[in-house]
């Protein structure tokens, strides 16, 4: 495994998801990581990361210099390079000029990490600060127009230093570069795969839970889906899923959970139909936040009510991925603001007092979801779109009535058939409707109506934080709505969201 050390970079994920993708496993750990949990971990190379502060600056980070005795390899990326130029005796400068963007690479020597890569090459900068002086043993290996020192190694010692970024694709060579420190110098194995992350995960699982039983949580959604088809393989019934209708999902929802998880997979699995109590919590509430904060009390409720009948539960089990794991414990990354107090709301009461089993906390999205296909679960789960917690509550804005449910469920359901028809589904991020406040005039037949105005949203984007809304062609439009408006009593008028993330979001509350 390679080790990286996160100076608060943010990039750091990336570095991790690039030496994944070489298929080599590795965790990234906070500077203060003990130098003796380091030595237990007996990684093949070290890779400290970039950051945002100067090394001179009081209070900037730094990990246990014995890591440099250790005589594993090293690599410094950015900050990481003036933290291993600092601690071996080397001058770190603020530059004059701070560099940033695409920058032309000359390498003096195609040996080492540059093995391989041409004479001159594109990479990305992002630093004021550079290097001054190297420390004793260094040798530059290659500089840019600003910046004489842009990389360096002490080849006898196996140190290895880059004042740019081979971890974003804006650096031409990175990801050979990559390779190069983690195969010919630090003689890494490529046996990072989801089988092998199977045989590990369940054996460390046993080793955790024995023969207690664990509660799940499960959603339907990927994380908690795989979470649970993961731990069904390790413990079988002792895995116990706990499923809570809250009375929001979309058509036939609970079902197809039931199928798929107690049926097909026999995972032993509780339902708590709540869908009546979420309902009369949520009466007269138009506030999107307010909804948000019952539905996630009102679950967590429930949920631990059906815990407690299960009886000498030590566990639960939860979906969190790497991403939050990282972001959780970060140090250096501020709050952001709150636009919407969503994710990872089902935080658990700690009163429930049990132990947490966190299968997935070392992946990525897109490595669970390989996972998932390791372990068999169907496409339809595995790529599922995207669905909030508090469910159809912030899609009908305003009050959410069991009438207003009724009608926006069936409007849905009829658009995602046609995405799905169409061959939309998966190439979509998400596409869903959502029912207004509104009533306008129709006609039907003879008659004048006064109903309900539905719109759809399509959206396609990588990771949410930024959404395109989809160019969905007019003729697949055209038959939705006239699906929607012929099959669903009380809606008379269809309209198309065709607002971006930012500034609009995804979701209407
Ligand atoms: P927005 O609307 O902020 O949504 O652009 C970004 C992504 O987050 C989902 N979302 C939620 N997920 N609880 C959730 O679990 C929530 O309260 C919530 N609100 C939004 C949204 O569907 C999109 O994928």
């Amino acid at each position: 495994m390679i080790l990286i050390i996160d100076f608060g970079s943010q990039y750091n994920q990336l570095i991790a998801r690039r030496v994944r993708e070489h298929h080599v496993y590795c965790q990234i750990e906070p500077p203060d990581i003990p130098l003796a949990t380091i030595k237990a971990m007996n990684p093949e190379g070290i890779i400290l990361s970039g950051g945002p502060a100067s090394i001179y600056e009081k209070g900037s980070p730094r990990v246990d210099k014995g890591i440099l005795n250790l005589g594993i390899p090293v690599l410094g990326i950015c900050y990481g390079l003036q933290f291993m130029v600092d601690a071996l005796g080397g001058k770190v400068i603020g530059s004059k000029k701070r560099e940033y963007g695409f920058a032309e690479l000359n390498v003096k020597k195609q040996s080492g990490i540059f093995q391989g890569v041409g004479k001159k090459t594109q990479c990305w900068m992002s630093h004021g600060d550079s290097i001054g002086e190297l420390p004793h043993g260094f040798t530059i290996m290659a500089s840019t127009a600003n910046t004489p020192v842009a990389a360096a190694e002490n080849l006898k010692k196996n140190f290895y230093g880059l004042q740019f970024h081979p971890e974003v694709v804006h650096t031409k060579s990175g990801k050979k570069m990559l390779a190069n420190f983690l195969f010919d110098i630090c003689r890494c194995k490529k046996s990072w795969s989801m089988k092998s992350f199977v045989t590990h995960a369940v054996a460390e699982i046993r080793a955790q839970v024995g023969d207690g039983k664990v509660i799940l949580g499960l959603s339907g959604g990927v994380d908690s889906s795989v979470a649970a088809v993961l731990l069904h393989r390790a413990i079988g019934r002792n895995l116990i899923c706990v499923f809570v209708d809250n009375g929001v999902l979309r058509l036939n929802e609970a079902d197809k959970v039931i199928e798929m998880f107690k049926k097909n997979l026999k995972i032993n699995l509780r339902f708590a139909r709540a869908g009546k109590l979420f309902l009369s919590r949520l009466k007269g509430v138009t506030d999107p936040e307010r909804k948000r904060k019952i539905i996630g009390r009102t679950f967590i409720e429930v949920f631990d009510k059906e815990a407690h009948k299960i009886k000498n539960v030590k566990f639960l089990a939860q979906g969190t991925l790497y991403p939050d794991l990282i972001e959780s414990r970060s140090a250096f990354g501020g709050p952001s603001a709150v636009i919407k107090s969503h994710h990872n709301v089902g935080g658990l009461p700690k009163k429930m007092n049990l132990q947490l089993v966190e299968p997935l906390k070392h992946l990525f999205k897109d490595e669970v979801r390989l996972l998932g296909k390791e372990l068999g679960l169907a496409d339809d789960v595995v790529w599922r779109q995207p669905f909030p917690g508090p469910g159809l509550a912030i899609r009908i804005i305003g009050e959410v009535t069991a009438k207003r449910l009724d009608v926006l469920r069936k409007a849905d359901a009829i658009l995602l058939e046609e995405i799905r028809a169409n061959n939309l589904y998966y190439k979509l991020w998400q596409s869903f409707a959502v029912l207004l406040p509104i009533k306008s005039v129709g006609i039907m037949g003879d008659q004048r109506t006064y109903e309900n105005i539905l719109a759809i949203r399509a959206m396609t984007s990588d990771d949410a934080m930024t959404a395109d809304w989809a160019q969905l062609p007019h003729d697949i439009l055209a038959r939705i709505s006239t699906r929607i408006i012929n099959e669903v009593r009380g809606v008379n008028r269809v309209v198309y969201d065709i607002s971006s993330k930012p500034p609009s979001t995804i979701e209407w509350e």
